[in-house]
């Protein structure tokens, strides 16, 4: 049987065989140093010509980077070696040798990696990347389980449009249209009438044309639900589900955040209370930097940065005006023309990270919202339906996850942060 490199330190002075893949190689007449990865960790394995067959030898010459090759030796510990062992081999064979390999150590650019994507996923930065996105995973599924909420799978398949009917995909469903999810809240919302407070996490489609940093078209999102929860709440629980995520993401994630070369200092300072402005304020920081912006105009991607960087941490814009949002948000009490929506834009330019509101919560106003908007009032029965029997207040939020993990890994394009991404027409491999 194979040990986990990972788990390779509590096997000190024994036999182990490792399987993997060679990371990398250097030789000479009598002996090679050879780093093997087998997703768990990498290890480096001293093959000396001197302890082992010379089959075994011939196999370590020939062997070339990414070829899969099982090692066998005493693990030893070594203080100057990566993980703190190195395999001293006794046997070491090449299972399938790697011809060719397109990715070399030398630059390549960034479409030929995507071309590649299948392969580029086992260089050291793009692992690290996705350990931390199962980290975080990890981290959103504990967080809502510890605070009792209910996992609800929202569907993938749905009659109806969420956030807007221009970024739907469509599909044929047995001779009628059906869309892919832009977002799992409408579902949420009747199950928070059954089990108060839930969550749904999975992928959502946007048919976006736009071709940005920050877009994909297949993403994924967290979303809390919660009965009863007004805006104030609303704050206080994006906020703390945020502190908690990057605490966790700094406790168990440095080694990944080294290898990406991540300044850790911008995450750490992530700590409550989180400043909070109105879109009305927002608007006039904008102007006094000097952007060309007015009231009722949505945020670009420069904007957002702008009103990052005014702050340390992550900050809250509020109280949009209603006709920039979705149909289904309530109105702030104190101005009707304003939604209490929130956008919660991260530091260092990673932009609007969460987007949450109080949703309306009255029959009438909501029915009226869904003609205003020009959506179909038959498909949004149901949904109207939780309005019409016992109505309550709630509110909710959802989270790009590829944003978060973009933020986290301090990489420049969410592309990096989903095994596969969909961006504009590529849809390979
Ligand atoms: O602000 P959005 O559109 O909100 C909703 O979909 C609500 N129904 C969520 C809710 O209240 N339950 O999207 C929420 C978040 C954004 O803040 C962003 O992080 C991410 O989803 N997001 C995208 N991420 C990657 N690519 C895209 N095209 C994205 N569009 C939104």
């Amino acid at each position: 049987m194979a040990t986990p490199v990972r788990h390779l330190l509590d096997h000190q002075d024994e036999t182990v065989t490792v399987r993997g893949w060679l990371a990398n190689k250097r030789s000479s007449g009598k002996i090679g140093f050879l780093q093997i990865r087998d997703g768990s960790g990498v290890v480096q394995c001293v093959v000396s010509r001197s302890e082992v067959s010379e089959e075994a030898w011939d196999d370590m010459k020939r062997a070339t980077n990414e070829s899969a090759v099982r090692v066998t030796g005493v693990a030893r510990a070594d203080e100057r070696a990566p993980g703190g062992v190195e395999i001293h081999a006794t046997d070491f064979k090449v299972r399938d040798l790697a011809v060719d390999y397109p990715i070399t150590n030398k630059e390549h650019g960034t479409a030929f990696l995507m071309e590649n994507r299948h392969l580029w996923l086992r260089s050291s930065r793009q692992r690290a990347a996705l350990r931390v996105r199962s980290e975080v995973c990890q981290a959103i599924r504990d967080f809502f389980y510890e605070n009792e909420f209910t996992l609800i799978d929202s569907p993938i398949l749905t009659p109806t449009a969420c956030e807007g009917t221009s970024t739907l995909f469509q599909t044929d469903y047995f001779g009628d249209p059906a869309f892919l999810s832009q977002s799992g809240q409408l579902y949420l919302e009747p199950a928070a009438a059954a089990l108060g407070k839930v969550y749904c996490m999975g992928p959502t489609f946007r048919a976006e044309k736009s071709k940005t940093r920050r877009h994909l078209m297949e993403f994924w999102m967290v979303e809390p639900e919660v009965a009863f929860l007004e805006f104030d709440g609303l704050v206080r629980l994006t906020e703390q589900f945020i502190v908690s995520l990057v605490g966790r993401v700094l406790d168990r994630c440095r080694g990944d955040l080294e290898v990406l070369e991540r300044d850790t200092a911008p995450l750490e300072r992530v700590e409550s209370k989180f400043p909070h402005i109105s879109y009305r304020e927002a608007i006039e920081i904008l102007q006094r930097e000097g952007q060309e912006i007015t009231f009722g105009d949505d945020f670009g991607a420069e904007h957002e940065t702008i009103l990052a960087d005014q702050f340390d941490r992550p900050v809250f814009v509020s109280r949009f005006p209603t006709a920039m949002k979705a149909f289904y948000m309530e109105p702030d009490p104190e101005d009707p023309d304003l939604a209490l929506g929130l956008d919660l834009l991260a530091p260092e330019g990673y932009g609007e990270i969460v987007g949450g509101s109080q949703r309306i919560h009255d029959h009438d106003l909501l029915a009226a919202r869904i003609d205003e908007h020009g959506l179909p009032r038959e498909a949004f029965q149901w949904y109207l339906d939780i309005r019409k029997y016992g109505t309550f207040p709630h509110s909710g939020f959802g989270m790009g996850i590829e944003r978060f993990v973009a933020w986290m890994c301090g990489l420049s394009h969410l592309r990096e942060a989903i095994p596969y991404p969909r961006m504009l027409y590529k849809i390979y491999p």
